[in-house]
C-alpha cells in the first residue's frame, strides 16, 4: 500500500506536467463581467491586496492549492512553492499526506514547506474517503490526522472531497457513506480550523450547507473547469491497461459544477470560500472575489512554474496580481473588501444554471450593488 500511494504521487505530476488533462468544458469565468468606471477613485500603486482568512492577515488573496508531496522526486516543487509563500505572505496547501502517514520516510517531501515557510499560511490535507473504513484499509483516526497537521507545522487542515477521482481510479476507494459524520467528528476533535476541500466537480448549495453542519471553518470549493483529477486518473488507467475505470475518467471528465456557480452556491453557507478550478490569471481572481470569494487558489499553473524554479513562481504570482489590480482599479475597489462588493453582470451559461437554481434576486443584487448605495446616499 506505501509504495502504491507513493508511486501515485510521482504520476499524478508527471502526468499534469506532461499531458492535458484539463476539463474540456471550461470554467466560463468570462461570464463574470465587471462594471467598468471610467474615472476610478482608485490608483493602481495604492490598492491593499491583503485579506483576512481563518484569523491570519495574507499579503494576497491567493491561495498555492492543494498539489503534492509523498515522493523525493517533488520535494523541489514543495521547496519552491514555500519560498515563494514565505516571500509573498500566502496560503500554501500540500497534496495528500496519506502517502507520508502510511510510509514515514517520504515526509521530508512535505515538511520541506515549514523549513522554507517559517511564518506562511501551511495548509495540510487528508483525504474525506480515508476518513471511513474502505475494503482496502481502515480509517484513519484523529491522531493521524493531527500527525498529517504536526508533519508542517499545519494552521488548517484541508480534508479533500474527491468521490469522482476514486470512481476513476483503478485502485480508488468506492465508500462514502459516513464521510459528513466522520467529518464532524473530526472537526469537533481538532485544535485547528478545518477546510472542506473538493478537487475539481464542485460544491453546491446543499452540499455546502451540510458542511457547514459539520463543522468546518471554510470551503474550497474546488469546481469544474480547470484540472480534471478523473482526466488525470483516465490516463493513470490507460498505462495500466484498466479499460474500465479509464473510460470512467475519460466519461466524467467534464463532470461537477464550474466554479464561479460554486462560489455563488457555496455563498448561501456564509463561510470564508476559496475559489479554486480553472482560475488561469488575475481577472479570473479578481471575478472570483467579487463573486464573494475570500481566497482564490490555483492548481495547475503553480505546479508548472514550481517545477521549473522559485524565480517561475514569483513571475507567475508578480503577473496575476499586477492583472488583479488592474480589474480591481477599473471596477473602482481599492481594497479586496471593495472588490467583494463591486458590480458584476452574471452572464451565459452561469446565469442559467444560477437562475435555474433559484439564485435570481442574488444576481441581481450583484448587478447594482453601487446604485443601491447610490440612491439610499
Ligand atoms: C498533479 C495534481 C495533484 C493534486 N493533488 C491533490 C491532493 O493531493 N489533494 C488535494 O486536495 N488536491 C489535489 N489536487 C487538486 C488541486 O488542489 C486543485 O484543486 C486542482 O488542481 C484545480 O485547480 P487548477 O484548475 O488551478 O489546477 C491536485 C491537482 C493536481 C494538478
Amino acid at each position: 500500500m506505501s509504495d502504491e500511494v507513493k508511486q501515485r504521487k510521482i504520476e499524478h505530476v508527471s502526468i499534469a506536467l506532461g499531458q492535458d488533462v484539463s476539463a474540456t468544458q471550461m470554467a466560463n469565468w468570462h461570464d463574470i463581467q465587471f462594471v467598468h468606471q471610467a474615472l476610478p477613485e482608485v490608483d493602481l500603486d495604492e490598492i491593499d491586496t491583503s485579506v483576512t482568512f481563518l484569523g491570519h492577515t495574507l499579503r494576497y488573496p491567493i491561495f498555492m492549492s492543494s498539489l503534492t508531496g509523498g515522493h523525493p522526486d517533488v520535494t523541489s516543487i514543495n521547496r519552491n512553492l514555500a519560498r515563494a509563500a514565505e516571500q509573498y505572505g500566502l496560503a500554501l496547501g500540500v497534496g495528500s499526506q496519506r502517502a507520508a502517514i502510511v510510509n514515514p520516510e517520504v515526509a521530508a517531501s512535505y515538511a520541506v514547506t515549514r523549513q522554507y515557510a517559517p511564518n506562511a499560511f501551511l495548509i495540510a490535507n487528508i483525504g474525506a474517503p480515508q476518513l471511513i473504513v474502505q475494503s482496502r484499509h481502515s480509517a484513519f483516526s484523529h491522531e493521524h490526522a493531527q500527525q498529517a497537521i504536526d508533519m508542517i507545522g499545519a494552521n488548517a487542515l484541508a480534508v479533500h472531497m474527491n468521490s469522482l477521482q476514486e470512481a476513476a481510479q483503478p485502485e480508488g476507494d468506492r465508500r462514502s457513506v459516513g464521510e459528513a459524520a466522520a467529518l464532524k467528528a473530526l472537526t469537533a476533535e481538532l485544535g485547528i480550523p478545518v477546510i472542506a476541500k473538493e478537487t475539481g466537480a464542485g460544491v453546491c448549495r446543499e452540499q455546502a450547507l451540510l458542511l457547514r453542519d459539520c463543522g468546518v471553518a471554510a470551503i474550497d470549493v474546488g469546481g469544474a473547469g480547470g484540472s480534471s483529477m478523473s482526466a488525470m486518473e483516465a490516463a493513470r488507467s490507460e498505462a495500466r491497461g484498466d479499460e474500465r475505470t479509464k473510460n470512467i475518467g475519460l466519461l466524467f471528465r467534464d463532470w461537477g459544477i464550474a466554479t464561479p456557480i460554486c462560489v455563488v452556491e457555496a455563498g448561501t453557507a456564509h463561510l470564508p470560500l476559496i475559489s479554486t478550478g480553472g482560475v488561469r490569471n488575475g481577472l479570473d481572481i479578481a471575478r472570483a472575489l467579487a463573486l464573494g470569494a475570500t481566497l482564490v487558489g490555483m492548481g495547475f499553473p503553480f505546479l508548472k512554474a514550481a517545477s521549473e524554479s522559485y524565480e517561475k513562481v514569483c513571475e507567475l504570482l508578480e503577473t496575476v496580481v499586477a492583472e488583479m489590480k488592474v480589474a480591481m482599479q477599473l471596477s473602482g475597489a481599492s481594497s479586496i473588501a471593495d472588490m467583494q462588493h463591486t458590480d458584476i453582470v452574471v452572464t451565459g451559461e452561469t446565469r442559467n444554471w444560477l437562475t435555474m437554481r433559484g439564485f435570481e434576486e442574488q444576481l441581481k443584487g450583484m448587478a447594482q450593488r453601487r446604485w443601491h448605495i447610490y440612491n439610499a446616499g
